[in-house]
């Protein structure tokens, strides 16, 4: 296994992320634990240094302890990383100046050319002459360490790429891991490949790894889940389950805002079929009770959110002994709570999920998914048996229906919110575009409007279909359906659900709309 050595860089886990494409298992610790004990325990056949932030002029700044460089195995320094190699090793790095020009700091896209024997195993990754990179550093090496070389320059970064071959120490001042140096993820493989691994690493293993992981953190403690029939809350909860199997408690709360059948199907998946010991805590008076003549879409989450809070502590405080809360909490979740927390950004929804429990719970985290993204999550669902139809489900936000339904929600509208929803994503399923749309919903409209059926006049709801596509849903497209898909489905809601005599199709895209109604 491979050993990364966190300099608190924002983008440590996507070095991780690079080498879990290739096949090769890592750990990324924070370096204040990397010990020489710690070292000599891991063992790892290689090491790869992150950025960071600090610099390594400044007394007293974070270091690897100094036996990793005589374990005779292959290191790859990253900028910082890098700096703190040629520090350690005897060479020199100096301050860069920030502004007012002749500066060697540099930020954003550079270029980087080859040098001298670039032709080297790990730096053979000249593709295209010259090296498109991501630089992100204000110091910068001004000399190598002894047996060092350079294979590569940029015009701010005389040492971009360095080597000592003979040692199998690389560094670079750049960020391979980043979107942004597009052949990064050759650099990384021409390392690991140096080190020795075969890329043989699987989802399966980290299931493994991620399943003994949790019975070492929980012992014999009793845990619970917050299950919402989401990917993220799901994997954990069956990750949970094979790791402790009735240690687990999950509670599933229904606030009466689900989709059609949502509650019963995941019920039965989860009790019935993976025979998970889960509390369905029906509280759908209590949430429509206290929703009755809410209108303000602010106040409609935060009501939600709140009462979700207090019924899940109800139930969580039922469960004797229970010391540990499950959270699906994804990596991305933790670097935007980390770099973005307290940051002067508008509001412009209270998000709720279940992953937001608050702390004052007095239980400890099991967050067995806080080193993963979006899409190893669903690959790790695939290993753990959950069908695909589940797994590529598209996001359903905490607060269910109740944004889809702008205005008063009525148990009535509600009803027929779940029933022209249903007619909807069966027509984007039989035409097969399921997958091709990020999400897609229909949202209930506050107005009534006139129509004709029959001989007969309606006086009845409007609709909205929403479809968007999107990679995040940070900015998303309204999804360009033909007239003749939108012709049908218009006909099928109207023919099909008693209330909706009118069909609309939402083409805002985000921004300036946001994909949900409220
Ligand atoms: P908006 O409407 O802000 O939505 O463009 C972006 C994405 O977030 C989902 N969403 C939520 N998810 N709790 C959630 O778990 C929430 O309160 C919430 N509000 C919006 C939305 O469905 C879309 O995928």
């Amino acid at each position: 296994r491979l050993l990364i050595i966190d300099f608190g860089s924002q983008v440590t886990q996507l070095i991780a992320r690079r080498l879990r494409e290739l096949n090769v298992y890592c750990e990324i610790h924070p370096y204040q634990n990397v010990t020489d004990a710690f070292l000599a325990d891991f063992a790892p056949k290689a090491v790869i240094f992150s950025g960071g932030p600090d610099s390594v002029t400044r007394d007293g700044s974070p270091r690897p302890p100094q036996s990793v460089y005589t374990m005779g195995v292959p290191i790859l320094g990253i900028c910082y990383g890098q700096q703190v190699m040629m520090q350690d090793l005897g060479g020199r790095v100096e301050g860069g100046k920030i502004s007012g020009g002749g500066g060697t700091a540099e930020f954003g896209r550079a270029y980087v050319e080859p040098k001298g024997r670039h032709d080297d195993l790990l730096f053979g990754w000249f593709l295209d002459g010259r090296e498109q990179v991501w630089m992100s550093h204000g110091d910068h090496v001004s000399k190598l360490a002894p047996g060092f070389e350079v294979y590569g320059t940029s015009p701010n970064a005389p040492f971009a790429i360095t080597g000592n071959p003979a040692r199998h120490f690389y560094a670079v001042q750049f960020h391979p891991e980043v979107h942004h140096t597009p052949n990064g993820k050759t650099l990384y493989e021409n390392f690991v490949r140096l080190a020795g691994f075969t890329g043989d690493w699987t989802m399966g293993a980290y299931r493994e790894e991620a399943i003994q992981k949790i019975r070492d953190q929980v012992g014999n403690a009793h845990v619970i889940c917050g299950l919402s029939g989401g990917v993220d809350s799901s994997v954990t909860a069956i990750l949970l389950h094979e790791a402790i199997g009735d240690q687990l408690t999950c509670v599933f709360v229904d606030h009466g805002l689900l989709r059609q059948n949502e509650a019963e199907e995941v019920v039965s998946m989860f009790r019935d079929h993976y025979n998970i010991k889960l509390i369905h805590a029906d509280e759908r008076e209590l949430f429509l009770g206290e929703l009755d003549g809410v209108t303000d879409p602010e106040v409609k989450r935060k009501t939600i959110g709140r009462l979700f809070i207090d019924v899940f502590q109800n139930y969580a405080n039922q469960i004797e002994d229970a010391e540990f809360l499950a959270q699906g909490t994804l990596y991305p979740d933790v670097i935007e709570s980390v770099s973005f927390s307290g940051g002067p950004s508008v509001t412009i929804k209270s998000h709720h999920n279940v992953g937001g429990l608050p702390e004052k719970m007095g239980l400890k985290l099991v967050e067995p998914l806080r080193e993963l993204f979006k899409d190893e999550v669903r690959a790790l669902g695939h290993e753990l048996g959950l069908p695909a139809s589940f797994i590529g489900r598209h996001p359903f936000p905490g607060p269910g229906l109740a944004i889809r339904c702008p205005g008063e929600i009525t148990r009535e509208k509600l009803e027929i919110l779940r029933q022209a929803d249903a007619v909807y994503i069966d027509q984007i399923r039989r035409h097969g575009l399921y997958d091709e749309i990020w999400q897609a919903f229909v949202a209930i409209l506050p107005v009534r409007t006139v129509g004709v059926m029959g001989d007969g006049r309606t006086y009845d709801y409007a609709c909205a279909l929403r479809a968007v596509t999107s990679v995040d849903g940070m900015t998303a497209d309204y999804y360009p359906f033909s007239h003749d898909f939108l012709g049908e489905t218009a006909t099928r809601i109207i023919n099909e659900v008693q209330g909706i005599n009118r069909v609309t199709y939402d083409i805002t895209s985000k921004p300036p709309g946001t994909i949900e109604w409220e």
